[in-house]
Order: structure tokens, then sequence, then C-alpha cells
């Protein structure tokens, strides 16, 4: 008995599942799920076997082809963060069938009633899996050290659709059997329902787990590439405007990092409630809607999740603990695609942006510094409460580090080699360490490889980037504190970008009429777009200036996705003699928190906790 991961009960001594069938039946009014997880084994297996659960009720577990149920025991403890494993018996099976159905606590998982959708009139489902979440949808090896293919049958009513990060197969009338116990014949057959089938090939690590349902509706806008929404015509039209210059960014990705293995890249944009801005899930990237706003972000966040196509997708961390290999390649990855279709100065910005969440988090984990290490230890840890910018900008940090030691040239042909080497593989940061050694030979008398991956904090030959813009917008936050507010003419031309980057340059308190002062200029609170509008309210609250907590308390209302509920709820909670602030990020939780999906739910719980 050897656990694997962390974050799995996952067993060393058990063989990993490669394949899933999956049938599931959505029941709207009671927002369940009633499934069927059929799991095969490489070769057929005596002995136990245990898989992860959470928020689960398990019905039975039987053996497939006899349908004799199989002995079975559900841990009697449920771990907080990991759940409730199960252990089965098998005696040389290759297969093992269990009926379930999801629980209103399955935290992957957010149902949306018709009010709170655009067009009011129907329901909505989605979910969100990474990194530990797919277990409270079916039972799972929930570990990306398993990767799994999978079918999946989705009944649900007519009037909506299903999609996944999967092939779409058909949609079709239910057929009577298929269920495989699910459900019963007559109700998985009832009048009204309709089965969206879909089949993964390749295989994936189970937190790319996904699909939505809804009244969706969609836009052509390149060869691979539809998005999806919800069948509103004003925001398909504004999605496809947005989103129009992908199939551009896919061809520089072949270029820099190889062939796109997934045939398709769909987008779909969900509701306010998304927890993230993107979610790489595969053939069908998640979006926030919150990133149109028909400037350069929005292609940025799909350079982001594009980029995982190739690093996190094609080649995953073997555990959480190694988490910097998903996000901190894909940010390098991510800002090559950037540079290479909207230039240098944008990725410079976008460098300076990440410097600054980099130097911000140091001080958030100053008591905490195994959160400032690449190669992190995440025993009894929850991932969702850790999650920082340090895998994505230090992991940034230490690539451009070795691009900058041996050469673009160089690098570009060693990044290549990385990727075709590991695809479709799970590796762990002593892999990448071993490979960057056997193909960059000396590297590790060049730079202090060690310190990198395992040390805490920022390593001296981490670099802010230069350029122009950068240099001047940071001067001119460096004058801010001495009480210039920049002029008409210096910000003629910037857009939201340049915005974030001056007000996170900014001291983290100010006096409260400069906060008035700069906002009565320059109208930063009401702004479109919702990083300058939540770094402005941010700076507010720290500089305890309350004419904006109306708006702080609209913004709370209206948005679900984390990068903003947590420096907002933080900004409120956080240092001395803050009963008042206390109180109100009480209220305005309460009042909000049914429009949150359950994670972000339950990482601002977390921060109340933490505070009050
Ligand atoms: N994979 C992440 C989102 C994620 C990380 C979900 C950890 C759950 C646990 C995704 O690729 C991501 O990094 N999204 C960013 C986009 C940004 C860096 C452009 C986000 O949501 O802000
Ligand atoms: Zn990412």
């Amino acid at each position: 008995m050897a656990p694997i991961d962390p974050h799995s009960y996952t067993d060393s001594t058990h063989p990993l599942t490669t394949h899933i069938a999956l049938t599931f039946y959505f029941d709207f009014p009671s927002s369940t799920i009633f499934s069927s997880t059929l799991i095969s084994l490489p070769a057929p297996y005596s002995g136990p076997f245990t898989l992860d659960t959470r928020s689960l009720s398990i019905t039975s577990v039987l053996d497939p082809t006899t349908r004799n149920p199989l002995p079975f025991t559900l841990a009697t403890a449920t771990d907080p963060i990991l759940g409730q494993s199960i252990t089965i018996t098998l005696s040389n099976q290759s297969q093992v069938l269990i009926l379930s159905k999801t629980t209103p606590s399955s935290s992957a998982l957010q149902w949306l009633s018709p009010p709170q959708t655009f067009n009011k009139a129907f329901p909505f489902v989605y979910t969100q899996c990474q990194s530990i979440h797919a277990r409270s949808i079916f039972p799972c090896q929930d570990t990306p050290a398993a990767r799994i293919m999978y079918t999946a049958k989705l009944n649900v009513p007519r009037y909506l659709s299903a999609v996944m990060a999967a092939k779409h197969v058909e949609r079709r009338d239910p057929v009577a059997g298929e269920s495989l116990g699910a459900c019963e014949d007559p109700v998985w057959c009832e009048e009204g329902r309709v089965v969206e089938e879909f089949v993964m090939e390749q295989p994936v690590p189970p937190y790319l787990f996904a699909f939505a349902v809804g009244e969706l509706g969609f836009r052509e806008v390149g060869p691979r590439t539809r998005v999806y929404a919800e069948a509103v015509p004003g925001v398909l039209d504004a999605a496809s405007r947005e989103f129009a210059g992908t199939e551009e960014m896919i061809r520089v990705g072949e270029r820099l990092f190889g062939p796109y293995e997934w045939e398709r890249f769909d987008l779909l944009v969900l509701p306010p409630s998304f927890p993230y801005g993107g979610m790489e899930n595969p053939r069908m990237v998640f979006l926030t809607p919150t990133v149109i706003k028909g400037d350069a972000t929005g292609a940025q966040v799909v350079a982001h999740e594009l980029a995982h196509s190739w690093t996190g997708n094609l080649i995953t961390n073997k555990t959480n603990d190694h988490f910097w290999l998903n996000e901190g390649f894909t940010t390098y990855a991510e800002r090559r695609i950037v540079e290479a279709v909207q230039g240098e100065d944008r990725t410079a910005l976008n460098i300076g942006i990440g410097w600054r969440g980099l130097v911000e988090e140091m001080e958030r984990f100053k008591d905490n510094m195994e959160f400032t290490k690449l190669k992190t230890n995440q025993e009894g840890v929850d991932p969702d409460n850790v999650y920082s910018q340090v895998p994505y900008e230090k992991g940034f940090q230490f690539l451009w580090r070795i691009e900058r030691q041996i050469g673009r040239p160089a690098f570009d042909v060693f990044l290549k080699k990385y990727i075709a080497t590991f695809k479709f593989q799970s590796i762990d940061t002593d892999m990448f360490i071993e490979f960057l050694k056997a193909n960059v030979t000396g590297i590790e008398d060049q730079i202090d490889l060690k310190l990198w991956v395992e040390g805490t904090g920022i390593p001296p030959d981490a670099m802010e980037p230069v350029s122009n813009i950068y240099s001047k917008i940071v001067s001119l936050a460096n004058e801010f504190k001495l009480g210039r507010m920049p002029k008409e003419d210096e910000v003629a031309d910037w857009h939201g970008q340049e915005w974030e980057l001056y007000l996170e340059n900014l001291p983290k308190s100010v006096e409260a009429s400069q906060v008035s002062a700069l906002d009565a200029r320059y109208r930063l609170s009401e702004s479109k777009d919702y990083e300058v509008k939540v770094a402005f309210l941010q700076l507010a609250i720290s500089s305890r200036c309350r004419d904006y907590y109306n708006e702080v308390e609209k913004t709370l209302k209206e948005v679900g996705r984390m990068k903003y509920l947590r420096p907002l709820y933080t900004a409120l909670v956080q240092g001395t003699g803050k009963e008042e602030e206390n109180i109100f990020a009480k209220r305005v939780f309460s009042e909000a928190c049914d429009c949150y999906h359950p994670i972000a739910r339950g990482v601002v719980e977390a921060i109340l906790a933490k505070y009050s």
C-alpha cells in the first residue's frame, strides 16, 4: 500500500484505469446526475482496487458481465480534502461497473436555475474538475498520473444540448438497455429525452474531463474552431469577434511546439459564475465571459489555454506537487504565441504584470514559504487553497532563464524535443531536470537548477522585462507615490493592461483622497474591464475609501471568477480594525454565494474563516 499522489487514494500496487465508459442521466429538478461508470483495466486483476469519491452516493458495484454484485468497502471516514475512498475486491476481472449518483455538494458541478442564466428560460449545468473534483461526479483514480480514454452517453431533456471536451459522436433517441443501470429503462427512454454521445480517443488525466448542458448555440470562427455559448445572438456575435484570431494562434503554436494533436479547438463561453479565466479542457476550452471586451486580453487567455494543448494536456504533471510543469511551461508558451501575434511590447507588458504578481505572492506566502517553491509538498493541503501565481510566474522565469542561457534557437529545439519525447505521459520535476541535463550539456554548471526548483523565494537571476512602455508605466506609478497623477496625454493610448500594470505598481494603500482623485479623472471604478476595475477597487478597499463599497458589492455579485473574488474579499477582511468590513464581506458573501461555483464558494469561505 503506497499512495502515488498526495491528493488521491490511488495505490501504487493497483493497476491504473485505461478506459471508462460513462452513462449520465441528468435530472434537473433535483440537480442530480444518475450514472454508471464502467472501468477497464489493462489486464485481468485479482485483489483490492481503490478509487476516489467525494460527495457521491454509491448505489452498487457489479461485475459487468454477470451483473453479480462485487464486494466493496467505502471508507468510514471522509477526508475533507480527498473525500472517501472505495475499495472493491476483484477476482480475475478487468472491468468493474459502479452505479452512483451525485449529491448537492458534488464540488465539480454548478447547477444554474433558469433565472441564473442569460435567457432565463432553461437550466444549465457545467463542470470544473481541476484539480481534484472529477471524483465528485464519478468514482475514479483521480490523479493526473492516470491517463484514461472514455466514452460518455449523456441523457438530457430534448430542449437542451450537451457539449464535452471530447469528440461528439451523435445526438439521437435513447435506446433501452444502454444506461447500464444508471436509471431504469422507462426513465432513460422517456418521451422528451435525448442522448448526446461522445468519445475521447486520446488518454487524458481525469481533471480534463468536462461537459456543459444547457440551451447552447455556436458560431464558426475558424476551420477547426467554433465558439459555443448560451444561445444569445449578442453573446455569440461578441464572442466570435473576440476570438476571430484563434486559427492564427493555433498555427503559431504548431510552428513553435509541433503538431496540434487534438483535431478540434472549440471554445465554450460560460456564464459569469465560471470560477476561472479559462480551463484547458481538451478539444473544447472553457472560458469566462469576462474576457470578451474587445481588446487583446481575450486572445491572451485563449493563447494560454491553447498552449496547454502541448504543455499540460500532452505532457501532464504527475501530481499537483509538480503543477509548475503544467502552468510554468504554459505561461512561457502562451507568451511566445502572444509575442508572435501581438508583438514584443505587449509581451513585455504581460511579463511585467506577471512579475508584479510573483512579487506579491512572496508577501502572501511569507509565513509559508513552501508554496514559493516550484516543486512543492502538498501533503494535507487543498490545492484550491494554495492556488497562486508562483507555478505560473516562477515557472515562466525558470524557463526564460534557460532560454537566455542557451539562446532562443537552441531553446526552441529543446522545447520541441521535450514535447515529442514526453507526449501523452505524466511526468515529475526530476524527469524534466534529467531531460534538461541530458540535452543541454553543462547547464547545471551555468544555472543553479536546485535553487530554482527546490529553493524558496525569487532567485537572483530572475528578471523583470525590459521595454519602454513597461518602464514608463512603472515610473509613473512611482511618481504617484510622490503625489503626481499621470496626465491625459500620458495615458491617451493606454488599454486595460497598461492600467492594470499601473495600478499593481502603486503602493498597497494610499490616501483615500488620492483614490477618489484618480477615479474622478479616469473613471477606473466604472471600467468595463474587470482587471482594471478589480485592481482599482482593491486599492480603494486597502486605502479605506468606503465610497466604493457599493461598487465592490455589485462586482462581487455579478462575477464568480476567483481571480476577482480572492483579492476583493481578502482586501476587505485582512488587517486590523476591519470589523465593519468583515460584517460587510460576510453579508455580501451570504447574498452572492448561491451564484458562485462550489469551488469559488469554498475558496471564499476559507478566506473569511482565516481572518475572522
Ligand atoms: N488550468 C488553469 C486553471 C486552473 C488551475 C483550474 C488550477 C483549476 C486549478 C488554466 O489554464 C489557467 O491557468 N487559467 C488562467 C488563465 C490565465 C493565466 C491567462 C485563469 O483562469 O486566470
Ligand atoms: Zn493554465
